[in-house]
């Protein structure tokens, strides 16, 4: 069995962040989402790994390079537009032949990964099998209506959903999923859906199973979700220190300090990370915040957000519910008159108070 990770798309509901970066790569908890799902397949032991790639290819390559530091064979596949799922697994059948497979969403988090769903298509040998979790508003998802134990109609955002199982970003199938690609057409939005081609598949008699799971899951395609995400990985590791903590420094709760970091005379409350080479100084930093790599925190207090790397925080009051690219700068100006001076990149969303 061969996995797919869709790690191309245009991410427009994370700009600026995807002006210049893939969101796959976005750390969550301090690590790129991506290898949430790399570890995911090699966990269920799939080693020949087709990442599908766009303009974000060369950034996503030098992350993941040939996938050996988890035991896989990574091939990359490039999609010259964003064309929609199906049509990435579609420009993705010479690397797939005629193989059983599974694809993973590069920007969704499964937290109990895809074993359990692995062992069941491969007990059951169905034509495909769609991974499902309950959700509040149904509305907001693609939902399954479900009868007999077989996945009978796939609607896209339903106004009048006809259950509560929202399809998660996993899918799996053999070879009868080359037909229903061939036969399907672009959408209303010009894309090829990979929910067409199972409703094609259901359609032609075709055994489409669903595989319903109780563990959390997120799509981190947007802010809220991301930050959500970053929230419940941190909430499950363990502390540790590797770093180095002056005594004016307090640590509470699940801290982890990654190698060569630095805490002066500062708070930290967990859940929260500081990644190798960051530096906090008379800061608070609090719950469900995750800093990576070679960042500067300085006199300054944040509360569940992000910061990626080499950016630095300087004499703010309060940051929460953020997201910081990377080698961002943000500080209090003491240039007279007072005022806010901001160089944005185009589509970044400042909340001021
Ligand atoms: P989406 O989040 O559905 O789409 P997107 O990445 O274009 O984002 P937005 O809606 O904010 O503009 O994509 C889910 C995953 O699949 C994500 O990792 C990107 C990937 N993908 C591809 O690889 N090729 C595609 O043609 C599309 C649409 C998505």
């Amino acid at each position: 069995m061969k996995g797919l990770i869709l790690s191309g798309g245009s991410g427009t509901r994370l700009r600026p962040i995807t002006h210049t970066s893939a969101k796959q790569l976005v750390p969550v908890a301090n690590k790129p989402v991506l290898f949430y799902a790399i570890e995911a397949m090699s966990a269920a032991g799939i080693s020949d790994i087709g990442i599908v790639v766009g303009d974000t290819y060369e950034e996503i390559k030098a992350a993941v390079k040939d996938g050996g530091d988890w035991g896989a064979n990574v091939t990359y596949i490039r999609q010259e537009a964003p064309l929609g799922l199906a049509h990435a697994v579609k420009i993705s059948k010479h690397y797939l032949g005629n193989d059983n497979f599974v694809v993973f969403l590069g920007d969704n988090l499964i937290k109990d990964g895809i074993t359990s769903l692995v062992e069941d298509f491969k007990n059951n040998g169905p034509n495909a099998q769609i991974l499902l979790a309950k959700v509040k508003d149904p509305r907001m998802f693609g939902v399954a209506e479900l009868n007999g134990g077989k996945v009978v109609r796939l609607v896209e955002k339903p106004t009048h959903p006809a259950s509560d199982l929202a399809l998660v970003g996993v899918y799996m199938f053999d070879a009868s999923v080359w037909e229903a690609i061939d036969n399907i057409k672009p959408s209303a939005r010009g894309e090829l859906e990979i929910t067409d081609a199972l409703q094609y598949l259901i359609d032609k008699k075709y055994n489409v199973q669903p595989h319903i799971i109780d563990g959390w899951w997120k799509d981190t395609g947007k802010l809220e979700d991301m930050l959500e995400a970053n929230r419940i990985i941190l909430e499950d590791m363990k502390s540790c220190c590797e770093g180095r903590v002056d005594e004016k420094s307090r640590l509470i709760g699940r801290v982890i300090i990654e190698s060569g970091a630095e805490i002066e005379n500062s708070t930290i409350r967990g859940p929260v990370i500081i990644g190798a080479g960051s530096r906090i100084k008379n800061s608070f930093i609090g719950p469900f915040t995750s800093i990576y790599l070679n960042v500067l925190v300085e006199n300054s207090e944040i509360e569940h957000s992000i910061i990626l790397e080499k950016s630095v925080i300087k004499d703010i009051s309060r940051l929460e519910d953020s997201l910081v690219g990377k080698n961002v700068e943000v500080y209090k100006s003491s240039v007279k008159p007072k005022a806010y001076r901001l160089m944005l990149g185009d589509n970044s969303c400042v909340g001021l108070k």
